[in-house]
């Protein structure tokens, strides 16, 4: 009988019995079959063995055919066992083709999304063997190594990877791990969930919203997306083609609200972002007076298009000035700083004169010396230099952006020819205070600093966009952009901490050391009760510090309950196992949490170094989901708003404000070192 029919129609006749009436000889065979099957060589024979056993043999005689459209919902899962097929997509076509030996229809079952392609048949008598829906999950489930990879025209655009952690509904979660940012676009919309309201967003799309402009630019995001808005309904009935375009409205609406919020502000400074919101608006409004589901997004769209054109229109008239010419600024901070805001610069020359200039915030190096150049009525070539205290030089690139902000705390900006580099000497006055404030600042509670420290901080904090961090972590001049807000908050951790060592090192009392030391364990113990981990972090390092650390005489005279507290404090700074110990900490408090801000900005730093951005040209899309995690913990801290309640204002309220927002500081460490050594001077 064998041997009459031939093997590949035995094999035929069996995969064409009902699954519950296969044999054991019959599902050895289709195994030994699933065994040369190219799309299944990643699978274990085990799950060959299951999948034998439920697997339909399906044939179509003619090409044309349509085995499913894109949109429909998808119920299996198949493999061509002979002949091909064209993966088809409304607009562009055939992408790809399929032959023997590939599969297909995999994406729709595991992201529980409509299908994604039509598939056509290229020849007449295409063999397909096919796995429903219930009996992949079922098999698949579990399944290590799990990947669906799509091509058009011979090159790889998406990949995707069954997640790590499987969803607690049981349906299998599979994740983007690279692609083209186009595909990841389509892929995204299509996907999107749309029972989530958009400020309550599918974190898929809250990491693409968060992370596309290091991938997709603003301009080109706006254009795709009207591009999808307007799409055209494939052919169908009348209800079926408005079907398909209110989905599809939906789904861009969804994201462009979500795009806006994340953005906020940054809007007003594209007139690409501005243009594209206006269109979306006029169009909604215009198509939900006949597509009445989109009514519910046409208020919403409203609020934000009326936000961000009026603002943007307030702001051309009036450009707000500031002053961030050296060290000491004491800015008034409410409102985060913008690149369209312009800025003024005290800039030193060699013979410790200066001009002020005034800049726009996002100013370039070039753009500084030339503004420089124009005043001192010099056409030299100038060099741009941070001078820090200690007298190193750093020469900035004319391509640098923003290049104020990133001064060190007594540092100053020079401009000189380059023959005159080698000259220049810092100021008197980038010394620093010669004399401690301890005066002043011992007849204010430690509650008081520590809350009057909480609130400025929160300031610095609130104006940080969560766009500063990614500029921050991939370099500024890539995207041109300020990162100053940022800046300013990082700088004030340095500040806190110098104050610190600067107060110990310039107090000569050993008895009022001690009570220095103690205040600031005081302090740094209120900071953390207002949950203002940064300043707590910046104190308890500058009491680490070397300058203060080997002043032992001073730490054997502290009460040993304070050295218990302190011991405490530095054991939160403990490096190990990946700051596990700040890390816990900070999981069992509860959001308004000002963070330990270094340590963030070292995380993302950590994911972008050690990941590429592209992999064979397609979007490193696990890496942006790494940071865009840290960007959410950041998020996650200021989700509640800091209430400033928490302390009743003592009378001297204002005073010790006043203090804590210009603290004088010593930032030389060898000036420090030198003072310490002073105080308590080596043992013999
Ligand atoms: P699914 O969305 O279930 O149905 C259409 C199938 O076409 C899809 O799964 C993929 O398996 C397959 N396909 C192959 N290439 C592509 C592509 N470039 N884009 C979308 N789908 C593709």
């Amino acid at each position: 009988f064998l041997a009459q029919i031939g093997p590949d129609a035995l094999l035929r006749m069996i995969l064409r019995k009902p699954p519950g009436q296969r044999t054991g000889d019959d599902l050895e065979i289709i195994y030994d079959e699933l065994l040369h099957i190219k799309a299944l060589s990643q699978l274990s024979n085990t799950v060959k063995r299951e999948l034998a056993s439920v697997l339909i043999f399906e044939s179509h005689a003619k090409a044309g055919t349509v085995l499913f459209n894109q949109g429909e919902e998808g119920t299996s899962w198949y493999i061509i066992q002979k002949g091909s097929v064209n993966v088809v997509i409304y607009g562009k076509g055939v992408v790809c083709m399929l032959h023997e030996g590939d599969d297909f229809g995999k994406l729709a079952l595991v992201t529980d999304s409509p299908r994604a392609a039509s598939i056509v048949l290229r020849e007449d008598n295409c063999h397909f063997l096919r796995v429903d829906k219930e009996d992949f999950n079922r098999i698949l489930r579990d399944v290590e190594a799990n990947t669906v990879r799509l091509k058009e025209h011979e090159q790889a655009v998406l990949v995707l990877e069954k997640s790590p952690r499987a969803s607690t509904l049981g349906n299998i979660k599979y994740t983007v791990m690279s692609g083209t940012p186009e595909k990841i676009l389509d892929h995204f919309l299509e996907t999107m969930r749309m029972d989530t309201h958009h400020s309550d967003p599918d974190p898929a799309v809250d990491d693409f919203v968060l992370m596309h402009c290091v991938f997709m630019p603003n301009s080109q995001l706006c254009q795709l997306l009207m591009a999808h808005y307007h799409a055209v309904s494939p052919p169908g009935s009348e209800q079926e083609r408005m079907e398909y375009a209110v989905t599809c409205k939906r789904r861009v609406l969804n994201l462009a609200m979500r795009w806006a919020a994340v953005h906020t502000y940054y809007l007003q400074e594209e007139p690409a972002a501005l243009t594209f919101l206006e269109e979306l608006y006029g169009s909604v409004s215009n198509d939900s007076r006949i597509l009445r589901a989109l009514k519910d997004f046409v208020p919403d769209l409203e609020k934000v298009v009326k936000l961000h054109s009026g603002e943007a229109k307030l702001r051309k008239q009036k450009v707000l000035l500031r002053q961030f010419s050296n060290g000491d600024e004491r800015l008034a901070k409410k409102q985060p700083i913008r690149n369209s805001d312009d800025i003024l610069l005290k800039v030193y020359c060699s013979d410790h004169t200066y001009t002020t200039i005034r800049v726009a915030v996002a100013a370039t190096g070039r753009e500084v010396t030339s503004a420089v150049g124009d005043k001192l009525a010099s056409n030299e070539d100038l060099l741009l230099v941070h001078l820090s205290s200690a007298g190193e030089k750093h020469v900035l690139k004319p391509s640098d952006v923003s290049v104020f902000s990133t001064l060190s705390i007594n540092g100053r900006m020079f401009a000189c020819p380059r023959d005159q580099l080698n000259a220049l000497t810092p100021l008197p006055d980038q010394e620093g205070p010669s004399a401690g404030s301890m005066s002043s600042f011992e007849l204010m509670s430690s509650k008081d600093l520590a809350y009057q420290m909480t609130l400025f901080d929160w300031e610095l904090f609130s104006c940080v966009h969560e766009h500063e961090l990614l500029y921050h972590t991939f370099g500024r001049l890539s995207f041109r952009r300020t990162t100053a807000n940022l800046d300013l908050f990082i700088r004030r951790f340095n500040q806190v901490q110098l104050w610190v060592v600067t107060e110990v090192c310039l107090c000569g009392q050993l008895s009022k050391r001690v009570q220095l030391l103690k205040k600031f364990i005081k302090i740094a113990a209120h900071c953390r009760e207002f949950k203002n981990l940064n300043s707590f972090f910046a104190i308890i390092m500058g009491m680490s510090n070397p300058a203060v650390s080997r002043l032992t005489q001073t730490w054997e005279k502290l009460p040993s309950k304070f050295k218990k507290f302190y011991a405490e404090f530095e054991s939160m700074m403990d490096p190990s196992r990946n700051h596990r110990a700040y890390r816990l900490t900070v999981t069992k408090i509860e959001p308004p949490i000002i963070p330990f801000m270094p340590l963030l900005l070292k995380d993302m730093t950590f994911s972008h170094e050690g990941n590429k951005t592209f992999i064979d040209n397609m979007v490193n899309f696990e890496k942006m989901r790494m940071i865009a995690n840290t960007i959410r913990a950041v998020r996650h801290c200021r989700s509640q708003p800091f209430n400033p309640d928490v302390c009743q204002p003592n009378k001297n309220h204002a005073e010790v404000r006043g203090y804590v927002r210009k603290l004088c500081v010593i930032d030389n460490q060898r000036t420090l070192t030198t003072l310490s050594y002073r105080l308590e001077p080596r043992r013999t």
